[in-house]
């Protein structure tokens, strides 16, 4: 195809996942091989926009080869912190240091920007380029699958798999010990990664925050599993299950921000009074975001990178790249906003989980 020459940007924001690595992969093998372009890795997100000289590199096929498309994180950086609207300033301040970015994508010579980012980074990015004239695209990632219009996010299946294979480890032990085993999985405000981790790696009880429990009705379905069916379970919660009162159970961090965690010790202890059986409690946390990438997560990566390079290509921005019903398509950035948690009354997940006889706690 002829399109005249372009230099891109791109760049990975937000917490890391398996499969960014496959995506920027997908993006330098289509902006050079499809049309001879050149592509810049800016690096730390808008980190690398702030610094000057800017920092980013040149990416060609070597840098970011199928070798590297493989390994999990990311070969640009990223961050979670330091929104470029109310920047953290070293005297405690919040600085507004956009217009800074907006320079420093102008200083790159950019034609167009591809952001590999979950909701919140969208939100940001978007921003920016709104207010800078960048043309840009949105590609979505993250474990938590909460991205709006999208089936499925960069991350998620990794992370899914990831959880799977924790539960396929503990039952052997929960069932050598006749023990209850928590395993609590990450999520942020969803409970995806909970509920198919739950059915796949099969969980007795899976609690998920979309879905209200009560403390009895889980004990209740353990002391029946431990009468008849075998005499241990496995319950699988999700970070943002509160706590029988309704708390969110938060960890504060020395940076002063604070991330869910803790459900899982508090669930353990009560269920271990309640039924009268051991407990034991398995916290997976970011061993969830790392690991090679799956296969399903390497190729919506790469479809997802080949479809945002087309975009530029065709001038069509402000858009983010999406899967749906086994394609890749694109839809206004602004529906990367609308939060996707489950949809508790017509999932099919949920559906089948009762089918199965999982407790989702709710009776
Ligand atoms: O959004 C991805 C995620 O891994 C969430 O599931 C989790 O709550 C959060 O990020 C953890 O954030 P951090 O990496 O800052 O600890």
């Amino acid at each position: 195809m002829t399109c005249p020459e372009k230099t891109i940007g791109v760049l990975t924001s937000g917490g890391d996942c398996a499969g960014l690595n496959a995506v920027i992969h997908a993006v330098v093998a289509r902006a050079i091989l499809g049309y001879g372009w050149r592509v810049l890795g800016i690096q730390q997100g808008t980190q690398g926009l702030l610094r000057r000289p800017v920092d980013a590199t040149p990416l060609d096929l070597h840098s970011a080869s199928p070798a590297v498309a493989r390994m999990a994180g990311t070969i640009l950086g990223t961050t979670n912190r330091g929104d470029p609207f109310a920047y953290p300033m070293p005297d405690g301040t919040f600085k507004d240091r956009s217009e800074e970015i907006i320079e420093g994508v102008r200083l790159l010579g950019l034609d167009a920007l591809i952001g590999i980012g979950g909701d919140g980074s969208m939100a940001i990015l978007r921003r920016l380029a709104q207010q800078g004239g960048i043309p840009f695209i949105g590609v979505p990632k993250t474990i938590d699958n909460d991205v709006g219009a999208t089936e499925s996010s960069v991350g998620y299946h990794t992370a899914v798999m990831v959880a799977t294979e924790a539960i396929d480890r503990l039952q052997p032990t929960a069932a050598s010990h006749d023990r209850v085993m928590v395993l609590e999985v990450m999520g942020r405000d969803s409970g995806h990664i909970a509920l198919a981790a739950g059915i796949a790696g099969g969980a007795d009880v899976i609690l998920v925050p979309e879905i209200p429990y009560t403390l009895e009705a889980v004990a209740a379905h353990i002391k029946k599993l431990r009468q008849g069916a075998h005499n241990f379970a496995i319950v699988v919660v999700a970070e943002a299950v509160r706590d029988k009162t309704g708390a969110p159970v938060q960890l504060r961090h020395a940076l002063g921000n604070a991330t869910y965690g803790g459900i899982g010790h508090v669930l353990g202890e009560a269920l271990g009074q309640m039924t009268g059986a051991e407990t034991r409690v398995t916290v997976l946390g970011h061993v969830q975001r790392g690991g090679q990438p799956t296969w399903d997560d390497r190729l919506l990566a790469c479809a997802f990178g080949v479809h945002a390079v087309d975009l530029v290509a065709e001038g069509k921005f402000d858009r983010l790249v999406v899967w749906q019903k086994r394609r890749v398509l694109d839809v206004p950035l602004t529906a990367a906003f609308d939060p996707a948690p489950l949809e508790v009354s017509d999932d099919t997940l949920v559906r089948i989980a009762r089918g199965l006889g999982i407790c989702l706690g709710d009776g």
